[in-house]
């Protein structure tokens, strides 16, 4: 049976009726949300209409099971706090679509908190023991939830653990979430590797004090130490970066927020990415130095939560062939291989099984935001690429 497109478009819809927010196409649907098993009931319901059987494991991965030996096909269908509707979701769809309509067997898996809610992309980073799971469970969101907690939220809908050896192999449609395939005006991008990343919180506390009264001399200022951390980190990274390494300083709990306090405690998450490891753990140690650096002369109390991580990992040749050979003949001469500075699910996937990843463009290279899109000419296009990798894989994905 040929692929749908019009089925295929129509789902990547509806999935984002499901917490649809914001302008334009954008979506909330975090991990446990209800948005979120809400969708994931949805998708359950579509997995058993394609012939699938729907299997939920105890940390909320959702799984459909073709009969005997399969490809794994997939992504997530949580979302960030401000997500696009297609980060994640593309890959569930294009894989429900590819089963429904493949002669190969497929099985389809939309993995929990790719987004990293709780960790980095915890849900496979479980499934495929990269992460033990008590070790899951006391990791806490931005407002102190663990993980623990919020999994029991679905724990009515958990079977076991999917046995990973079913699986032949794993191949995960995306969006490319960066600028380089529409500059280029191409369609289609052949992942080579997807870079490796570091994550950690870090807190300093000062001494909480009257914005009026207390004399600039004496202040103990959390964000004062945040401030000059961030200055002096972006200056001594310049000797060790290339342009490819990036970090974000992208939350930042100013406690107690108020414009009349001294603020007497900034934690903030500190999160760097590169393709090298040698790189990730020399940044690491630049960090650590230059924050007790900080905290010295600051007079702050310097904390760390956990480091989480993910190393760079390269993709499969043999799957990676069969979507160049796909690319190839729907967009002759307009795709390239390319590394994903993006992380994904396939990352923790690669400890189990070979796996691939495919993209397509993201308009003006924008992602999680309200904003992300791609047009549709590329989405058809994209999964039309997984569909003659799957074929010409034949009987290789059993
Ligand atoms: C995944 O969404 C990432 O942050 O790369
Ligand atoms: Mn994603
Ligand atoms: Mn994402």
């Amino acid at each position: 049976m040929a692929v749908d497109h019009t089925r295929f478009l129509e789902d990547l819809h509806k999935l984002r009726e499901f917490g649809a927010s914001g302008v334009g196409k954008g979506v909330f649907r975090p991990a446990y949300s209800k948005a979120d098993i809400a969708a994931r009931q949805w998708l359950a319901d579509r997995m058993a209409d394609a012939g699938l059987t729907p299997h939920f494991d105890p940390v909320g991965n959702l799984f459909g099971l073709a009969p005997g030996r399969s490809l794994l096909m997939g992504s997530h269908s949580d979302s960030q706090p401000e997500g696009g509707w297609l980060d994640g979701a593309l890959g569930v769809i294009a894989a429900l679509e590819i089963a429904r309509s493949s002669d190969q067997p497929i099985s389809v898996v939309s993995f929990q908190d790719e987004e990293g809610r709780f960790g980095v992309t915890t849900g496979s980073a479980v499934w495929s023991g990269g992460l033990p799971l008590d070790k899951a469970d006391v990791l806490t969101d931005g407002s102190g939830v663990s993980f623990g907690e919020a999994r029991s939220s679905m724990a009515d809908l958990s079977q076991g653990f999917v046995d990973p050896a079913r699986f032949s192999g794993f191949v995960e449609m995306h969006i490319e979430q960066g600028p380089s395939l529409d500059a280029a005006n191409e369609q289609i991008g052949v992942v080579t590797d997807i870079v490796g990343i570091r994550d950690m919180s870090v807190t300093f506390e000062g001494q909480q004090n009257h914005a009026g009264t207390t004399p600039m001399h004496l202040r103990r200022d959390a964000f004062q130490a945040l401030s000059l951390f961030n200055t002096r980190l972006n200056e001594r990274f310049r000797n060790v970066v290339t342009p490819q390494t990036v970090w974000t300083i992208g939350r930042v709990d100013l406690h107690p927020n108020a414009s009349s306090i001294v603020p007497g405690r900034a934690r903030f998450s500190m999160q760097w990415r590169d393709g090298d490891p040698d790189r990730l753990s020399r940044m690491e140690e630049i960090i650590r130095t230059t924050a007790q650096e900080i905290a010295s002369e600051q007079g702050m109390v310097l904390t760390y939560g956990p480091l989480l991580g993910l190393e760079p990992v390269t993709m499969d040749q043999s799957l990676r062939a069969a979507l160049e050979h796909g690319a190839e003949q729907v967009a002759p001469g307009r795709w390239r291989r390319m590394p994903s500075g993006a992380l994904h699910d396939a990352t923790n996937v690669s400890r189990l099984m070979p796996v691939a990843m495919l993209f397509v463009p993201s308009i003006n290279g924008v992602s999680h935001d309200f904003a992300e899109d791609t047009t549709e000419s590329d989405l058809v296009a994209g999964l039309r690429v997984l569909d003659l990798a799957v074929q010409s894989l034949d009987g290789q994905a059993r």
